[in-house]
């Protein structure tokens, strides 16, 4: 059994790929209002390959039925392993730990789905940091096929070896990366896609200009400014302040205009508004 502690737009997505591999979930909310935003994620997401045609009615009934819902962390007493998916902010994740390594029993492994943190901090935080790992999907979870598994210089081998067949079994490819802020994807995205907003800032062209020209020119899903709301504004600013702090390379600094809007509260998708305007669902662009 598996646990996914918070289930905002990742965790619920990551929640969602363990009970589509038949795996039994237990997500994790703080409170009962976040953990009516997390059913409604997982709601949603299925609900929409319902709509493609991708899944039946019966098959998502049968994958959110292997997923309880709870605000008692207690509930992880028994799980196999436990990933977390809260904020970007080490203090939480380390508090976190340390609740999860008194919780769960020994053998639990403790993953991270940091996109930056370094998982040494967090292991350290615990007192089992072998079995602490970092195991990083990309959003949307169920989509995106790459797993980062990062190793620290303490993680035990055969935990790694584990969470890499995992990340098989999920239909996912995993690579295996060493602990340095961003890894390996965020540490060559996040300065490209910040380089767009100092573009924009410049006035070098539009924001639908620069979406169109990386869309077309580069053959890229998405242009910047719509994978920065899909990946939300605050998550990009705080992935480029630790990449900051730790490299000190100015090509880490925040544009002033991705500070403007996460200042503003303008977060992207999750917020209804960022680079672009939503309504409702992602892929519901308006504007
Ligand atoms: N949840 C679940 N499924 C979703 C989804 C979501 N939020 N968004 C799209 N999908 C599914 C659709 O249902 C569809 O499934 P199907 O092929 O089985 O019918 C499939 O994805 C394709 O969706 P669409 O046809 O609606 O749209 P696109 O073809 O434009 O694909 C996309 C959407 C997959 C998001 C694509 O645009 C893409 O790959 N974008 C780039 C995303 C990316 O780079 N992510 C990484 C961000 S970095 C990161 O996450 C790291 C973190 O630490 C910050």
């Amino acid at each position: 059994m598996v646990g996914v502690v918070g289930l905002g737009t990742m965790g619920a997505g990551i929640a969602e790929v363990f009970a589509r591999a038949g795996l039994r979930v237990i997500g994790v909310e703080a409170d009962p209002e976040a953990l009516a935003r997390g059913r409604g994620h997982l709601e949603r997401s299925t609900g929409r390959a319902v709509d493609r045609g991708k899944l039946t009615g019966g098959e998502r009934d049968e994958i959110l039925g292997r997923i309880t819902l709870t605000t008692s962390r207690d509930d992880l007493r028994d799980a196999d392993l436990v990933v977390e998916a809260i904020p970007e902010i080490l203090d939480y994740k380390v508090s976190l730990l340390e609740d999860l390594d008194r919780i769960c029993k020994p053998e639990t492994v403790l993953a991270t789905n940091t996109s930056s943190l370094s998982v040494t901090a967090v292991a350290a935080a615990t007192g089992r940091p072998g079995r602490v790992v970092g195991m990083h999907f990309f959003n949307p979870a169920p989509v995106m096929r790459l797993v980062e598994v990062v190793g620290t210089v303490v993680t035990e081998p055969s935990v790694v070896a584990g969470i890499t067949e995992l990340s098989v079994r999920l239909g996912k490819t995993p690579v295996t990366v060493g602990d340095r802020a961003g890894f390996v994807v965020n540490r060559l995205l996040l300065p490209y896609l910040n380089h767009a907003a100092v573009l924009l800032d410049l006035g070098l062209a539009g924001r639908d200009e620069i979406d169109t020209a990386m869309r077309l020119g580069v053959g890229l899903p998405m242009g910047p400014f719509a994978l920065l709301d899909l990946i939300g504004l605050d998550t990009a600013y705080e992935i480029m302040g630790v990449l900051f702090d730790e490299t000190r390379d100015r090509r880490h600094a925040p544009a002033p205009v991705l500070r403007e809007l996460v200042t503003a509260g303008l977060l992207g998708r999750k917020t209804g508004r960022g680079f672009h305007g939503f309504h409702g669902f992602p892929g519901d662009e308006t504007a």
